[in-house]
């Protein structure tokens, strides 16, 4: 179906062909994509450089060749042989996978035409040019233009399109932010480079929800899916030491368990530290805020320290709680005897909050070995005799923090 019509049609006449999506094969980006790839639209993968968007790339054009479909991976920063080299490490590569090392988008675009591929892969939009447009390459002006003809051209003959785009991380580079309204789907990397934990998330997508993740780990021969998550989010060595908590998050469909440290010591001149990584900044000077008021405790003069194990950045409420009984257990000097779990939304009163899917993330406690679970007395949960967790119910941060508190 081409962008542009002659002449309006009813909608209910559209008729769809029966193959609309191209799943990748990679499971852990396919739920992000929502069922794969979608024909004639196109997909923008964007991360900061050396993040390892080449790489998945190359891994999704040698996963869907390996099913019999076409990919044209057209690289404009790599040599073939460059390709060549790294497709050997990843995988097994197929006669369907195409390689074209090219920059001049109107060649691309009539290669494209000729060989009518089921995907095609672009790496990447800033170093590719039209030579009618006379700036340079990857300025805004030749980002859009490439960009907006090869968009039409994955329309007219329904090819999947992946286009590979740099961002630094105030995501301030021109590129990625010009084509967000021209594609239908913007995928973004996350991770540290010296982590080995790549985080896919979805900012914008036109045929599914935004909510999901990815999760892969960067390794000698690619980019493997993570499906258990929770183990990498926790670290067993510290889990019991004062300043750790553990809290259950959601991610999309998923649950994760996610370790808390907080690290409290006294400040020396002029204004206190506060250094947070991971956690949202706004919730956790607010927590600091809370406890301040309702437990009367003095944190002006301490610096404060918050750190997500494994580079995970949590933005959901229901943190609140593991960040302030990691605050407090770190003051105190105090660690949890046992396995226990925090789930909890702190409000600005000090009230504990009831937080969403709350029995799943009681489940992901259970299934990891956790004793008991610290819960908003809002939830309303019911000590049933199968859970084979305690449930402790609380109503205010204060109570919660009684227990760690000399
Ligand atoms: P790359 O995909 O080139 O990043 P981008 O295209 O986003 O700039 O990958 C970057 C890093 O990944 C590179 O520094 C080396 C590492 N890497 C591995 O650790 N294992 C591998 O199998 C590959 C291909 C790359
Ligand atoms: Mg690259």
């Amino acid at each position: 179906m081409p962008l542009v019509q002659a002449e309006p049609i009813p909608l209910n006449a559209i008729q769809l062909s029966e193959e609309e999506n191209i799943p990748t094969g990679i499971l852990e980006l396919d739920r992000v994509l929502g069922k794969g790839l979608v024909l004639g639209s196109a997909v923008l993968l964007s991360g900061e450089p050396g993040i390892g968007k080449s790489t998945l790339a190359l891994q999704i054009a040698q996963k869907t060749a390996q099913r019999q479909k076409t990919i044209l991976y057209i690289s404009g920063e790599e040599s073939v042989n460059q390709i060549y080299l790294r497709a050997k490490r990843l995988g097994d590569s197929s006669e369907t996978l195409l390689v074209y090392a090219q920059i001049n988008i109107i060649d691309i675009l009539n290669t494209i035409r000729k060989i009518k591929p089921d995907i095609v892969i672009l790496d990447s939009i800033q170093v590719v040019y039209h030579p009618d447009i006379p700036s340079t390459i990857g300025s805004v002006n030749q980002v859009r233009q490439c960009a907006s003809e090869l968009i039409q051209v994955l329309k007219e003959i329904q090819a999947c399109g992946i286009i590979v785009g740099h961002i630094t991380k105030d995501g301030s580079v021109a590129g990625p932010k010009v084509l967000e309204h021209l594609v239908d789907c913007i995928l973004f990397f996350e991770g540290e480079r010296h982590q080995k934990y790549r985080i896919l998330r979805c900012f914008k997508n036109r045929f599914a929800s935004t909510a999901e993740i990815g999760i892969f780990e960067m390794a000698a021969n690619g980019l493997m899916e993570v499906t258990q998550a929770s183990e990498l989010f926790i670290d067993q060595a510290t889990l019991l030491s004062p300043g750790s908590m553990v809290t259950a998050v959601m991610e999309g469909s998923r649950v994760f368990l996610v370790e808390i440290q907080a690290l409290v010591v006294d400040s020396g001149y002029g204004m206190a530290k506060r250094t947070f990584s991971g956690v949202d900044l706004t919730r956790a000077n607010l927590m600091i805020a809370t406890l301040e008021k309702k437990l009367k405790i003095k944190l002006a003069t301490k610096d404060i320290f918050l750190n997500i194990i494994g580079g995970l950045k949590v933005k959901e409420p229901a943190l609140d709680l593991g960040m302030a009984l990691a605050i407090i257990s770190s003051l105190y000097e105090k660690a949890l005897e046992k396995k226990i779990g925090v789930i909890g939304e702190v409000g600005l009163t000090g009230e504990i909050r009831a937080v969403t899917n709350i029995e799943k993330r009681i489940l992901e406690f259970e299934k990891m070995g956790f004793v008991s679970c610290i819960v908003p007395a809002q939830n309303k949960l019911p000590q049933t005799e199968d859970r084979k967790i305690q449930i402790i119910s609380v109503k205010t941060v204060s109570e919660a923090c009684k227990g760690i508190m000399k």
